[in-house]
């Protein structure tokens, strides 16, 4: 690829409005199994390409201005596979984690883990201590993995902890409110996404961000997680700037 092209590509599209960019895209990446299967390949070497086309869409969202990205890489209910897709899934994740730091570290990422991440193998849990203390400073693109993460299990965690300030004092009852549910998520002080992309065609949230995705645009691409690239991006986003955000209101 020419320098030129690389240029223009880090370069936000033409038709996109740089003051309409959606500050949080979540992502769910979903397909890497049937993406694999269809070459007659193992789930694995899915899951594999699924990680590149992650690794990409970060670099674009740095490129284009996008202040936050948030990953769906590994749900409560995903313990239900088979252990060795699971094992696989979790060794991925600690390789992915070794070879990709130092960059992210330089890139000025700052990556955050959601999810009960305590259920995890100990080795990924101080891998992922050390991922948030090395990037805990960095100013530049939010990145937040979801792993080990279910929403309900989200919401439960905090109602048990606002519980806990009740009984102990330290909170009235009358006092809870939104901002005080939302301070006890894992996903306390960064905003709500504002566009939730979901691949592979599957209509549904499968217990991501509950809460948080209440005012968020929806955009279902058919095309399997490891296809998603920029190209397919630049079509969400584009989706994206036609919608009317009214968040109950009337038309803007
Ligand atoms: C998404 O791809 C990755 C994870 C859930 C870990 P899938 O593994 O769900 O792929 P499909 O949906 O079976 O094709
Ligand atoms: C959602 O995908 C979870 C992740 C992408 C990590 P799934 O493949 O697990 O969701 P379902 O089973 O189709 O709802
Ligand atoms: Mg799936």
């Amino acid at each position: 690829m020419t320098t030129t092209k690389q240029t223009a590509l880090k370069e936000l599209p033409s038709d996109l409005r740089r003051d309409r960019l959606p500050q949080h895209v979540a992502v769910i990446m979903d397909g890497n199994g049937r993406w694999a299967t269809r070459r007659g390949l193992p789930r694995s070497v899915g899951h594999r390409q699924g990680v590149e086309t992650l690794k990409q869409l970060l670099r674009c969202c740095d490129d284009w201005g996008i202040q936050a990205l948030t990953a769906y890489a590994f749900s409560t209910e995903n313990w239900t596979r088979p252990l060795e897709e699971v094992e696989f899934l979790m060794t991925l994740f600690e390789r992915v984690l070794r070879q990709e730091l130092d960059e992210m570290v330089r890139e000025d990422v700052r990556i955050r883990f959601v999810g009960r991440l305590t259920d995890l193998p100990k080795n990924l849990q101080s891998m992922i201590e050390n991922a948030m203390s090395a990037t805990r400073h960095n100013q530049g693109i939010q990145f937040t993995i979801a792993k080990n993460y279910g929403g309900r299990q989200e919401l439960v965690q905090a109602c048990q902890a606002i519980a806990q300030k009740v009984q102990q004092g330290d909170l009235n009852t009358a006092d809870i409110d939104e901002a005080v549910v939302a301070e006890h998520l894992y996903t306390a002080g960064t905003c709500d996404p504002d566009l939730l992309i979901r691949t592979s065609g599957e209509m549904r949230l499968s217990n991501f961000l509950l809460w948080q995705t209440a005012y968020a645009e929806l955009y279902i691409a058919d095309t399997l997680w490891p296809d998603f690239d920029r190209a397919e991006f630049h079509r969400a986003l584009f989706s994206y700037q036609q919608r009317d955000r009214r968040f109950g209101g009337l038309k803007r």
